[in-house]
């Protein structure tokens, strides 16, 4: 009678799979997270929470819980594999057993007890059996020093918190917020075009928001989805497309329709490459925003959602969508495209003429641990975090748009240069949405990697947008 429970047991266990008992642990981990009791501790943990509720629940039960201060407690025998959520008297009216408290921990004046947690900014602590705090080592994407450090310091930039960043690792920023790729040897090597007679006056500062009004797009919010590769692409693309049809079209290209159907060796909310993006958006052409609008991962962030546009040629290198805008309160579907990009030269005139006569550009960039605090100035990477264990100082790839320059006298009388560009970390980040970093001497890598493009219209486009917009008044 015995062994037959026991094998169906395991028989049970086979069968829910390897993948479902790390589910289960992993909703667990929410739930305790989320849970206010961990920020704020125990202030009265006797009682009868389990015994008033009537009894006890075995296995797993989410239902079986009791209010608990300003949060709720578990009666299931589940809540015992963390200690942390169990209901006070749970030990003793459920299993009969002594609470497994050998020490109690100190904090803000309220006593916690052993397996008990809190966060403090991105680690987790634990009251140990010992009656210390064991806390996570984690580097975060806030750190108050290295706050401090910036402002303190004469580093020409001044740094700020973020409360979107707070509470995140490291290692969770430069996974969920950057997402480029670094180009291969070969996209590397690319060859750099050549702009001949460099004679024009290049002025000392240029914002192409001011020489295209209208036909510049605002930063938007990639928020915990590496796809910089999409957004900047999406973004570059869109300024071209508006600047070269005069303003007969200003579309904001759709960052999602690249993620979740340019899927080809591109990770989506985990990463892509930027050359990929470019071979997408002339080879198959995305909508725009409002048809098919970002929807950021709500679980985890390599899930990439379904594609929902699809175009087919039309000829002569044009294409339609055979979808309707996933958006249903948006009825343009109209697939916009571009030529193949071009690689610029790495030379600072280059790109600055080029921005000035065509348009904003691409660039990769190096994120290092300090850039997520950016608030406004001329940004330098910076030696704050020198002085920490190594796991604080990091970097990861990212790319963005240059949209100009300008000139900056410091407080010791010399000359800083510096690039204007957007980033997709929201307008609440940096001078609204943007930053100004050094120009001319290859900061963070910036004038490694610098791609232009053009639109993909036609006479009949301008003429058919024209017709458009003059419709709908
Ligand atoms: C539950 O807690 C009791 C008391 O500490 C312990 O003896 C028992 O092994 C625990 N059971 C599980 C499944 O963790
Ligand atoms: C940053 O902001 C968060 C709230 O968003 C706050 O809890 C935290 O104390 C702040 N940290 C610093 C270093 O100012």
């Amino acid at each position: 009678m015995k062994s037959v429970f026991i094998w169906s047991c395991c028989l049970f266990w086979l069968l829910l799979g390897k993948g479902t008992a790390e589910r289960i642990l992993s909703r667990r981990t929410r739930r305790e997270l989320a849970s206010p009791l961990h920020l704020e501790g125990i202030r009265d943990p006797y009682g009868s929470y389990c015994q008033r509720r009537g009894g006890c629940c075995p296995g797993r039960d989410d239902m079986c819980t009791v209010p608990y201060l300003d949060t709720i407690c578990y009666c299931d025998l589940f809540c015992n594999r963390t200690v942390a959520d169990c209901c006070p008297d749970f030990w003793g009216h459920c299993l009969g057993v002594q609470p497994p408290f050998i020490g109690t921990c100190e904090r803000n004046g309220n006593k916690f007890l052993t397996g008990q947690t809190y966060k403090e900014n991105c680690n987790l602590c634990t009251c140990g059996s010992t009656g210390r705090w064991e806390c996570e080592q984690n580097a975060c994407m806030i750190e108050a020093d290295m706050i401090q450090g910036v402002n303190r310091g004469r580093y020409g930039w001044r740094a700020a918190n973020y409360s979107q960043f707070y509470g995140m690792t490291l290692d969770e920023g430069l996974r969920y917020r950057l997402g480029t790729q670094r180009p291969s040897r070969t996209i590397l090597n690319m060859n750099e075009m050549q702009v001949y007679g460099c004679s024009e006056q290049i002025p000392l500062y240029f914002n192409s928001v001011e020489k295209w009004p209208g036909k510049i797009h605002e930063p938007l919010d990639q928020g915990n989805c590496a796809a910089s590769w999409a957004f900047s692409t999406a973004a570059v693309a869109s300024d071209r497309i508006s600047i070269q049809s005069m303003g007969h079209m200003t579309p904001q290209l759709s960052p999602q329709n690249l993620i979740s159907c340019d899927t080809r060796n591109q990770g989506g909310c985990a990463g892509g490459r930027i050359d990929g993006a470019w071979w997408y958006l002339r080879r198959r052409g995305v909508v725009t925003e409002e048809c098919y609008p970002f929807s950021p991962p709500q679980q985890t962030p390599v899930e990439v959602a379904r594609c929902m546009m699809q175009s087919r040629s039309v000829g002569r290198g044009k294409r339609q969508a055979t979808q309707r805008c996933p958006n249903t309160y948006n009825y343009h579907n109209d697939i916009y495209q571009s030529t193949p990009p071009y690689r610029l030269s790495s030379n600072e005139k280059e790109i600055m003429k080029e921005i000035m006569d065509n348009g904003p550009v691409q660039a990769i960039m190096e994120v290092h641990e300090d850039f997520f605090i950016y608030k406004s100035g001329i940004y330098k990477h910076t030696d704050v975090s020198f002085t920490k264990p190594p796991h604080y100082r990091k970097h990861g790839t990212h790319s963005v748009r240059i949209i100009g320059w300008g000139e900056e006298r410091k407080v010791d009388g010399t000359i800083q240069k510096y690039w204007i560009a957007a980033n997709s970390w929201g307008k609440n980040w940096g001078e609204n949405g943007y930053f100004r970093i050094a120009r001319g001497e290859n900061e963070c890598e910036i004038e490694t990697f610098v791609i232009g493009v053009w639109g993909r219209i036609t006479m009949e486009d301008m003429h058919n947008h024209h017709h458009h917009h003059r419709k709908r008044k």
